[in-house]
């Protein structure tokens, strides 16, 4: 596990963006993992920057999200309304900026008829891609890695998965309170790889940012493996793990701050 303790979230973003970057010059159809919610937000900003400069290709680049709330439909062929999707995010935050291909692009359906079915069938997608080369990932304030809520099988795969009452707060405060939506009337129910399925792709990047994330990153990095704090199931990730920090997400580990402290000495 590699950890980068970066001094603001400017920084963190653009380290994050060298990482996907080497990926794409490495392997120019790689698949990509990508993740939603206010921290990548810098990080596809830089990106998007980068490839108008023409300094990535995004032309052969295949995505597959983390996750999407349950109700909320995608058609991307189609604008986007005023709703909370994470599809309507990617495409707002990077797709429509970016030289992807449209059927490059995988998105989890919040409306699919057989949920249960689009769950396995994406799982096949992602196999038939032969698996995910790097994995964006964000943590939430309880710890989760995309929609694995405290207490998920470190061993799940996609699913659907009803969602933690501090998820639903903070997405609340975050997105759906700006966008005049109220709290009874938000999804209360998420598809999500499994933490299983993050485990498999070959390299995870997972990015931190603020102070508000400081308990549960270092309870991922620091903690044991458990599942009450899913992020900590990347101490077991089989593959490479980056983690990219900005310096108030790091405040609170003890042993592995000091460790890159001696190291920078
Ligand atoms: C959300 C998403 C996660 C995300 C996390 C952190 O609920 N499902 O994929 O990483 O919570 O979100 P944020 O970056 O907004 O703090």
């Amino acid at each position: 596990m590699e950890l980068i303790i970066t001094s603001d979230y400017a920084s963190m973003n653009r380290k994050a963006a060298d990482t996907i970057s080497a990926t794409i010059k490495e392997k120019p159809n790689c698949v990509l993992g990508l993740a939603t919610g206010s921290t990548p937000v810098g990080t596809y900003k830089e990106l998007v920057k980068r490839n108008q400069q023409h300094q990535i290709d995004f032309s052969q680049v295949i995505t597959f999200n983390l996750d999407e709330y349950i109700g909320i439909g995608i058609d991307l062929s189609k604008p986007y309304s005023q709703d909370q999707s994470y599809a309507r995010f990617m495409h707002e935050q990077l797709f429509s900026h970016i030289n992807i291909k449209r059927e490059n692009i995988h998105m989890p359906d919040g409306t699919a008829e057989n949920l249960e079915k689009h769950c396995s069938d994406y799982e096949q997608k992602i196999k038939q891609m032969k698996g995910i080369d790097l994995q964006l990932l964000g943590i939430g304030a309880n710890g989760h890695i995309a929609f694995n809520e405290p207490g998920s099988s470190l061993a799940s795969r996609t699913r659907i998965q009803p969602l933690d009452p501090k998820t639903l707060n903070d997405n609340y405060e975050k997105f759906y309170k700006k966008a005049g939506i109220k709290k009874e009337d938000m999804p209360h129910y998420a598809f999500t790889m499994g933490v299983g399925t993050i485990l498999e792709s070959r390299h995870a990047l997972l990015l931190g940012s603020g102070k508000n994330k400081a308990k549960a990153v270092a309870e991922a990095i620091e903690g044991p493996v458990t599942s009450k704090i899913t992020a900590s199931a990347l101490q077991l990730h089989p593959g490479q793990v980056t983690i990219i920090l900005d310096q108030p997400a790091a405040s609170e580990l003890t042993w592995s701050l000091k460790l890159v402290r001696e190291n920078l000495a």
